[in-house]
């Protein structure tokens, strides 16, 4: 099932998420509609706020980058509960975007790498390490269970420059290949 996505402004994308119980009726097909409706908006991530739920659930996806990057070829992962237990190294710039977000994109600096723990859908738990691009991506999405967006890291005055863009987003005057949800009142 594709679920809209919603949108800069919807209250949901600012909420404290909440880990879930191993007795969590549906996951495995939850996250099976996450991969589903992030695949259908031409995304690399998707966190389950994006889709209204205010729980700790992400899902990433880079095996469309395998053709350039063999190692990214198996890389399609479900996190659920998942806590970034360390950030090691530099911290790298690049341009990032977010579905929730449409149109929009700017520089931010993220660490090069983290260590992360996390279930699969399954509940098999893992502790790794993950560097470069799947970093990256990682921290995007787990900013979304701490309610925080990629525009948050812009400076001041990019923020008023943005101002508008992003009004126009809460309002749903932005152009999207994917169904959104509009945030209301
Ligand atoms: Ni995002």
């Amino acid at each position: 099932m594709i679920y809209p996505i919603t949108v800069y402004g919807d209250p949901v994308l600012r909420k404290t998420t909440t880990d879930i119980d191993q007795d969590f009726e549906g996951l495995e097909q939850l996250v099976e509609d996450m991969f589903e409706t992030m695949h259908n908006a031409e995304g690399v991530g998707l966190a389950a706020p994006q889709i209204g739920l205010p729980i700790r659930i992400f899902v990433v996806d880079l095996s469309a980058l395998g053709e350039d990057e063999p190692l990214l070829k198996d890389f399609r992962k479900g996190f659920i509960n998942p806590q970034i237990v360390e950030k090691v190294g530099e911290k790298v710039l690049m341009e990032e975007g977010c579905l929730s977000i449409p149109g929009l994109r700017e520089d931010v600096l993220r660490f090069e790498t983290i260590r992360i723990r996390y279930y699969d859908s399954k509940w098999q738990e893992y502790d790794q390490v993950f560097s470069g691009f799947p970093a990256r991506v990682i921290q995007h999405e787990y900013d979304h269970l701490e309610g925080v967006m990629f525009v948050d890291y812009c400076s001041p005055l990019k923020k008023r420059i943005l101002k508008g863009k992003l009004t126009d987003i809460t309002k749903g005057q932005v152009s999207t290949s994917y169904r959104i949800k509009v945030p209301r009142g």
